[in-house]
C-alpha cells in the first residue's frame, strides 16, 4: 500500500520534495520492519535502524517515507535521525573506522587517535574523507575496555592502539 505524503510548505522548504522510494529488496526489508512493529510511532528508532542497515545511510527520501508510514511530522523524524550519532545522513566511506570514545578508551588516548586519523585521512570522527574511502565514526564502549584504546576497522577489532598504530593499520586496509 502506497502512502501519500503531504508535506507542509515549511517542510518542503527545509527538506525538499520527497521522491518516491525505490521498489527493491531493501525497500521490502524496510516495509517488513514497519509491518512487524505495527507502524507504531514509538518504533521510530528501530525502523530507522533497519532503514540504515538496508540502505547504508538515511536518505531524505527514507526519512520522508518513514515519517509518512508512522504518521509523524518529518521534522520529528529528521530530529531523531540527527540527534543520535549512530545514524548517518551521508553515504558511508568505502572503509569504516569506529573509534571508541568510552571513558576507559578516552583515558587511554582515544582522542589523540581521532586527531591522528583526521590529520592522516582528512576525516574527523563523524566524517568521511573527501575521496570517500574512509569514514570515521565514534562509539561508546565496545565492552572490550581491557584492550583500551579500541577501534574497529571494517569490523576487525584493533585494541591497545596508539595514534601511529591506528594510522598505519588504516593505511594497510586502504592499500
Ligand atoms: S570504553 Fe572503550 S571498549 Fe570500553
Amino acid at each position: 500500500m502506497q502512502t501519500t505524503v503531504r508535506p507542509s510548505r515549511r517542510a518542503v522548504a527545509r527538506f525538499g520534495q520527497p521522491p518516491a522510494p525505490p521498489d527493491d529488496r531493501r525497500q521490502r526489508v524496510l516495509d517488513a520492519a514497519l509491518k512487524r512493529t505495527g507502524f507504531r510511532q514509538d518504533a521510530l528508532i528501530e525502523v530507522l535502524h533497519t532503514a540504515q542497515n538496508a540502505f547504508g545511510y538515511l536518505t531524505p527520501e527514507l526519512l520522508w517515507y518513514v515519517a509518512a508510514k508512522l504518521r509523524l511530522p518529518p521534522s520529528r523524524v529528521y530530529g531523531v535521525a540527527t540527534f543520535y550519532n549512530f545514524f548517518s545522513l551521508k553515504p558511508p566511506g568505502e572503509h569504516t573506522v569506529i573509534l571508541c570514545e568510552g571513558t576507559v578508551c578516552y583515558m587511554h588516548g582515544a582522542q589523540r587517535i581521532g586527531e591522528a586519523l583526521e590529520v592522516a585521512f582528512g576525516a574527523a570522527p563523524g566524517e568521511t574523507s573527501r575521496d570517500g574511502r574512509v569514514s570515521v565514526a565514534v562509539a561508546r564502549c565496545f565492552g572490550s575496555c581491557a584492550l583500551a584504546p579500541v577501534l574497529v576497522i571494517d569490523g576487525q577489532v584493533a585494541g591497545n592502539s596508539s595514534p601511529a598504530a591506528a594510522v598505519a593499520r588504516v593505511r594497510e586496509v586502504l592499500a
